[in-house]
């Protein structure tokens, strides 16, 4: 089946661009993760056999097109009633091409649980499960793309060497998804390259910089970003809120490990870097901690510029 571009929904007026109303957006949200939710309960409830299979299709379907419209209205866009615009818009968000085929076959076979009583077997509902597990992490995280990352940093007057230096560390964490992709490890590399750019957005504001940035980029309607630039500092690692935990948490903590001003450089010689320019007694600790991440993350791999 042949699926439309989406510019060519806004050709056609089936989807008007508006001015990007974000209340909306994460109002629908809320709703969203409610709907999760209330299907995680009743799946573990639920018999392993060809019962409410129509129910697990349906309720997956709703997260996922309600995440791509929640996407849509944070982007400007009104998304009107054409579902296949939504899934079209998927394109738009860097979904390949087989997530796009198998969300419109999910639309069309929805359509058929809706309107011609058509029955799905466990089978068919568990890919649907599957399939929305994988792409939810993905839609409903609120990542600014690179160009706004950027713009931000600018807008708060970021210095252009601590620009430089987020930019190499955005370059370097890209490397480390690379690696855990080979691994079949599933990485929302957006998500990265957004915490890898705004990590030390509060550098030289006055207090602790992890703190004040974490506040600032949560402010900014990112929590998910915030939370990686919660977690990337070093002062803070008794605290267990503060403790990288996530992939994408990890890799942006270790690359941030891995560059000195705007060059890579081993764990090492960043953390006598570190020692030397914040007048440190000894880092064993958080070098230790950081090689256990490294080790986590490369495994015997390297990444060496
Ligand atoms: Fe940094």
């Amino acid at each position: 089946m042949n699926i439309k571009k989406f510019e060519e929904f806004i050709k056609t007026g089936v989807v008007k661009k508006q001015s990007p109303n974000r209340q909306r957006a994460l109002h629908l949200l809320e709703e969203v993760k409610d709907k999760k939710q209330f299907l995680n309960k009743a799946l573990k409830t639920m018999p392993p056999k060809d019962v409410y299979t129509n129910f697990i299709i349906d309720s997956c379907y709703d997260i996922i097109m309600e995440s791509i419209r929640a996407k849509m209205f944070t982007d400007g866009y009104n998304p009107g009633n054409s579902h296949q615009a939504e899934v079209s818009y998927l394109r738009n968000l860097g979904f390949l091409e087989p997530h796009i085929i198998f969300m419109d076959e999910l639309r069309y076979n929805r359509n058929g649980i809706k309107y011609y009583g058509t029955i799905f077997d466990r089978e068919y509902a568990d890919n649907v499960l599957d399939f929305m597990e994988r792409i939810y992490p993905k839609l409903i995280v609120n990542i600014p793309t690179r160009e706004e990352c950027i713009k931000i940093l600018k807008e708060n007057n970021v210095t252009d060497n601590i620009i430089a230096h987020l930019k190499a560390v955005c370059e370097f964490s890209m490397k480390v998804v690379d690696v855990l992709e080979k691994k079949g490890i599933n990485v929302n590399r957006e998500l990265v390259a957004a915490g890898a750019l705004l990590h030390d957005i509060k550098k030289l504001a006055p207090g602790n910089h992890v703190i004040v940035g974490y506040e600032f980029v949560k402010s900014l309607g990112y929590p998910e970003v915030a939370l990686i630039v919660k977690k990337h500092g070093l002062a803070d690692l008794k605290n267990d809120d503060c403790v990288p935990k996530t992939w994408e948490e990890k890799i942006v903590f270790y690359s941030d490990k891995r560059v000195k001003n705007d060059r890579v450089v081993s764990a090492d010689e960043r953390f006598e870097y570190i020692k030397q320019k914040y007048n440190k007694a000894d880092v064993e600790i958080e070098l230790k901690f950081t090689k256990e991440i490294e080790k986590e993350l490369l495994g015997n791999e390297k990444i060496l510029n």
